[in-house]
């Protein structure tokens, strides 16, 4: 009897998806939107690469972040380099501003980016281990004005594909503001340190400020009492908040102050926001962001003010149905051979504007409106016998249910 071996499938690893069928159509149509949304606030796109050196995410997102700590998919490669799967955007695209000396060169920029990032979570509904984001970074503007503009063009992509979300904003201070403070809260939790969770309990040490938004119902509890930031901030964040949320309020943006919304990455400064969705489970954030005035020189530049901003596509895609694509799409299909050369001639003609689907097998009227639905067609148009014979095309919206049978030059 010869050995055989038994070879098992190779899978995609756990949290890492494939991205085809109705999600592909759905992320195309997602990014090409977004784009030109951003494109029209002056974005322009910009391409950082999946891997960096480690370095560069434990100086800037921070060395006491779950991200540093937890999460990072880190190896020392073949060169015996310390590298890095990102784990968000915002680090290359600083790291990439500062080596390439558009610090020195002075000056706005506003860029846009979107690709896979690495986080080795616990996978669950809405968390992944490798998902995507589509991103902005503004650099070189200090004005408030620019906050209002980053959160009204993230309000625009969410409103594009009619998804609903709460908007929750704070202030997370400056320099001149947040030591003071971060003293002030170590004081109020160290007295609550014997009812405090664990994690708490070590991030006072690392990062108190981290406690605010710890997820553990008791902690909340124990925090309802704790100083504010809102309420500690210095003459020029204040001014800076009060004229964002004025700026919210003359444009109709609906918000809410969340003063324990710390954000889970150590380089933000100033505004922070998130926006939520109640509709996707316990992973609720479908984007967040805020200000990093400080990242640039942190990373080695010269001191340029910072802010952005970064969707999880993934989950958003679960907001977005498919039937509000808008997107056209023609089958055409024959009933006979003889007609299929002509359906060659009309596809071609309305490729240069339309998404044109072409079935190369005749078959009946039923079948081919079947095979039509199942591939997401909102116009079917066929030719037989007849329309061969009298040049012409017959249609059907799927939408409308209208229904004409036209000359193929009308077509
Ligand atoms: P973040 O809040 O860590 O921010 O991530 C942004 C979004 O990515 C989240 O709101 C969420 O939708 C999505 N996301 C995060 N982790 C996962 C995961 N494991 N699975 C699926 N989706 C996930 C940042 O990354 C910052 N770089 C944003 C930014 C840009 N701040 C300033 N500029």
């Amino acid at each position: 009897m010869s050995n055989t071996i038994v070879k098992k499938n190779i899978q995609s690893l756990r949290g890492m998806n494939d991205i085809l069928g109705e999600e592909s159509l759905l992320f195309t149509y997602f990014i090409e939107n977004a784009a030109r949304i951003a494109k029209n606030y002056g974005f322009s796109y910009f391409e950082t690469p999946i891997l960096e050196e480690t370095a560069l995410f434990k100086r800037s997102v921070g060395e006491s972040s779950d991200i540093v700590n937890k999460e990072m998919y880190q190896f020392i490669d073949k060169g015996k380099n310390d590298v890095c799967l990102r784990p968000e955007g915002t680090a290359g695209v600083v790291r990439s501003f500062v080596e390439n000396k558009f610090d020195r060169a002075g000056g706005t920029y506003r860029w846009y980016y979107h690709g896979p990032m690495f986080r080795y979570e616990r996978p669950q509904k809405g968390r992944l281990r490798e998902f995507h984001q589509f991103g902005a970074e503004v650099f070189g503007i200090s004005s408030v004005y620019e906050d209002a503009n980053i959160i009204m063009m993230l309000k625009d992509i969410l409103d594009f594909f009619k998804i609903g979300f709460k908007l929750q904003l704070n202030s997370l201070g400056c320099q001149t503001c947040m030591p003071p403070y971060r003293e002030n809260l170590v004081k109020h939790l160290t007295n609550l340190k014997p009812e405090l969770c664990e994690d708490c309990n070590k991030r006072i040490l690392t990062n108190p400020i981290r406690v605010l938004d710890c997820k553990n119902d008791n902690c909340q509890r124990l925090l309802y009492n704790a100083p504010k930031i809102t309420n500690n901030l210095c003459e020029n964040c204040d001014t800076d908040f009060e004229k964002l949320k004025e700026i919210l309020d003359f444009n109709g943006i609906a918000y809410e102050i969340d003063t324990n919304l710390v954000r889970g990455l150590d380089y933000y400064s100033q505004t922070a926001f998130e926006f939520t969705s109640s509709e996707i489970g316990a992973q609720s954030a479908i984007a967040g962001g805020g200000r990093y005035d400080k990242l640039v020189e942190f990373l080695g530049g010269r001191e340029t003010p910072g802010i952005g901003f970064a969707i999880g596509i993934e989950r958003l895609l679960e907001l977005i149905k498919m039937n509000e694509t808008n997107e056209e799409v023609i089958y055409l299909g024959a009933l006979s051979d003889e007609a299929l050369n002509t359906l060659t001639k009309i596809a071609g003609m309305k490729r240069k504007t339309n998404k044109v689907l072409i079935e190369y097998t005749p078959r009946g009227f039923g079948k081919h409106f079947k095979l039509a639905q199942k591939q997401n067609a909102t116009i079917v148009s066929l030719i037989g016998e007849n329309e061969l014979k009298d040049g012409t095309i017959y249609t059907k919206n799927l939408i409308t249910g209208e229904e004409k049978t036209i000359k193929v030059e009308e077509f």
